[in-house]
Order: structure tokens, then C-alpha cells, then sequence
């Protein structure tokens, strides 16, 4: 086993340096909600690899459906067709009300990607082309070219102009600004429902209500950005359920593969349309690994009512949290929906609240100076909430 020392060094002389300092800690293995070091210290987490591990770690229908896979297709192309993809394809429909059609990418980003250049080519094949994206301040859409762009915080484009042309950023939850921008030039808007990234933000309905119904008036697509809010995180499986809305556009990835790699990209079947053979494409999106991962990730869904449990646990969670004795007024709120969380505390120190939690034994990340973010597998038990609480309690009491 190769020391941590020796992995650092080797790390900062040979990889990019786009993380900076990392939390010094090597994982090695995992199982469950918990997930352990190269000397076997155990942390139980709370983040999930950022909404990704919705299963939790090692989780032995995944491993298997992955192992099976692997020993008998990992990849052929998108030149034939794919059992597991379509298999996949008709399962997500089913999910996703208003969506008919699917398209597999590698990640939320290039779902996103996609999801812009659909928008487009929808209104130039109509012949009345439309450029403008409309999409929220301090929104966080990927990294790519063009969704960093489309992310209203200009941190993550400014050092890569020029741009691409035609995105305009409007305050959240602003009905009044949606209005005033979004009119016939406006090809969409993408919109998150719960900005993760920037702090657990829930959309106020009528800010979305204000944004859709704009977006019908005005010819103009509605896409929802469901990366992080999807796969059932927040309830329901889509996010937008929750809204009384239907999108035209709906990205999807980090749970989706349970840990693999993939990213989804649903429309309805008109906007679908939009892409004809040659339009848009991926050498990897939806190989037979990837979506064999997913489908058992759908499969353990249902077995285990992973969305009921989602929706129960973030409730109890929510509520646990906001009883906790705080005799310093430590925390100044407790926000989100379902397993997306967000520990607003009053004088900032998140930072230094992730890595007291870590030294304790459990994985958390900050956002910001003042937010704490849970991301937590959706297989977390009240018992898990309970000791993250207790220790939480502790800490803050001090
Ligand atoms: C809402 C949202 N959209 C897009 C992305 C980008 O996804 P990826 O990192 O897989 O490209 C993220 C990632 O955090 C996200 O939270």
C-alpha cells in the first residue's frame, strides 16, 4: 500500500493543480455509509462524492451487475445498437413525467452541453433561430465551455474568454427580473431547483411558476438542471414533481451510475426531434458497463424504496438538526429538501466545522465560508442522523 505521504508528492508534482491542498486522507475501500482510509479509519459519509454514491459504498447489486458486465461487454460503440441502453432509456421515460426520449452522456456538464445545443437546434430547424440562454446567478451548471457560461458566477469563465455568445444571467428567485427577461428572443431557460453548489438554495415557487409560465407565453424551452437534485434526492425522483411544472429538458447525472460514470440528457418528444442522425454524439454515453450500473442502481431503487427513504430520513434529518441545543447560536438556519441539506452557520467557519467533523470521523463539505453541505446515500438510517447529530451537538456546544 502506498503511503499517504507518497501520495501527495506524487499528486502535487504530477497532477494538475486544480483541487489545491486536499483533505490529507487516502480512501481505500467502503461499505454502506461508510467509507475507509489506507489505515483502516473509518468515517461515515455524509457527502456521498457529492451526490454520487446514492447507494452508499459497496454495494453488492452494483458490484455485481458491474463485475457481470465487465466479464462479458464493457464497450462497443454507438455505431450498434445496446440492450442495457435501451433498457435504461425506457426506464428513465417512465421516471421522468412529460420526457419521451433520452440521451446518454459521461457526465452532468456534457448533459448540460447538450441540453444547450438541443435548445438551439430547436428553434433553427423551426427557422426562427434563437440563441439566448437565460440562466439564474449563482448557478452552477459544469465546466465545460459553454455551461460555464451558462454558471451565473463569473469565477468559473472569466479566465477563459471569449465566451460563447447569447447567456444572460437574472437574479434566483426573482420572479419580477424572469419576467422582464425572458421574451421572444429567448431560446431557454435552465434553471436548478435547489442550487447545490452555491449553498443549498431552494427555488421559491414562484419564482419557477414565474419562470415557466414566461417560458410558455414566450415560445421559449424550459430546462432543469436536475444533476444534483435528481435520482431522487430531494423526495421525488425528479425534483420538478415537487414544482407543478413541466420542463421540456432535464438533465440527470452523479447518481444515475451509483458511482460510474454517466450523465443523462431527457426531453420531450417534440424537442427531441431537434437532433437528427449526425447532430450530436459520444464515443463513451451509455455503454453496456455503464448502463448495467445504472439499471441496478434503478433496480436497488425499488427494492429498497430508496425515494420514500430519501424523502422520510431528509425530513427527520431536517428536523433533528434544527432541535439541536446550540447554547452559542451557532447555526443560523437549516435549509433543503429531502438529502440535500445545507447548515447555514452565523460567523462562517465552515471550513474549519468540515474539518473538525472529519477528525471525528465524518465526511461533510462547505460551501462558501458559512454553509455545510450534506449529500448524504439515500440508504442513511435514522440511527446514522442520530450519531452524526450527537457528534454535531458536541461540537457546537463547545
Ligand atoms: C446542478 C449541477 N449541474 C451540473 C454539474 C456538473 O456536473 P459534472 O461535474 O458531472 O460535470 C453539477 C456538479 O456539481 C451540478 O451540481
Amino acid at each position: 500500500m502506498t503511503e499517504l505521504r507518497t501520495v501527495i508528492e506524487k499528486d502535487h508534482k504530477f497532477y494538475f493543480n486544480t483541487f489545491g491542498d486536499r483533505i490529507p486522507v487516502c480512501f481505500t475501500s467502503g461499505k454502506g455509509m461508510f467509507i475507509y482510509d489506507a489505515d483502516g479509519r473509518k468515517y461515515m459519509d455524509l457527502l456521498g462524492g457529492i451526490a454520487v454514491n446514492v447507494l452508499g459504498h459497496g454495494n453488492d447489486v452494483l458490484v455485481a451487475a458491474i463485475t457481470e458486465q465487465a466479464s462479458k461487454l464493457i464497450h462497443c460503440s454507438n455505431l450498434y445498437y445496446n440492450g442495457n441502453q435501451s433498457e435504461l432509456a425506457e426506464r428513465l421515460v417512465g421516471l421522468a413525467p412529460g420526457m419521451d426520449r433520452v440521451f446518454f452522456a459521461n457526465s452532468g456538464a456534457e448533459a448540460n452541453e447538450g441540453a444547450i445545443k438541443l435548445a438551439r437546434a430547436f428553434f433553427y430547424k423551426k427557422g426562427k433561430p434563437r440563441s439566448r440562454i437565460v440562466t439564474a446567478l449563482n448557478s452552477f451548471h459544469g465546466r465545460t465551455l459553454a455551461t460555464v457560461t451558462a454558471t451565473g458566477q463569473e469565477k468559473y469563465s472569466k479566465p477563459f474568454a471569449p465566451l460563447p455568445e447569447g447567456f444572460v444571467h437574472i437574479p434566483y428567485n426573482d420572479p419580477a427580473a424572469a419576467i422582464e427577461i425572458i421574451n421572444d428572443d429567448t431560446c431557454a431557460v435552465m434553471l436548478e431547483l435547489i442550487q447545490g453548489e452555491s449553498g443549498i438554495v431552494p427555488a421559491s415557487e414562484e419564482f419557477v411558476s414565474a419562470v415557466s409560465a414566461a417560458c410558455r407565453k414566450h415560445g421559449a424551452l424550459l430546462i432543469i438542471d436536475e444533476i444534483q437534485s435528481g435520482m431522487g434526492r430531494t423526495g421525488t425522483f425528479f425534483a420538478y414533481e415537487q414544482y407543478g411544472i413541466m420542463p421540456d429538458i432535464v438533465t440527470l447525472a452523479k447518481g444515475l451510475g451509483g458511482g460510474v460514470p454517466i450523465g443523462a440528457l431527457l426531453a420531450n418528444e417534440e424537442t427531441a426531434g431537434a437532433f437528427v442522425p449526425g447532430d450530436h454524439g459520444t464515443t463513451f454515453g451509455g455503454n453496456p458497463l455503464v448502463c448495467a450500473a445504472s439499471l441496478a442502481v434503478l433496480d436497488e431503487y425499488s427494492a429498497k424504496s430508496l425515494v420514500d427513504n430519501a424523502s422520510d430520513m431528509g425530513r427527520y434529518f431536517i428536523e433533528k438538526l434544527q432541535q439541536i441545543r446550540d447554547p452559542h447560536g451557532v447555526i443560523s438556519e437549516v435549509r433543503g429538501k429531502g438529502l440535500m441539506i445545507g447548515i447555514v452557520l452565523r460567523d462562517g467557519g465552515a471550513a474549519e466545522m468540515k474539518m473538525e467533523l472529519f477528525s471525528r470521523g465524518y465526511l461533510v463539505n462547505s460551501v462558501g465560508s458559512s454553509v455545510l453541505r450534506l449529500l448524504p446515500p439515500l440508504i442513511i438510517s435514522k440511527a446514522d442522523i442520530d450519531d452524526f447529530c450527537r457528534t454535531l451537538e458536541t461540537i457546537i456546544g463547545k
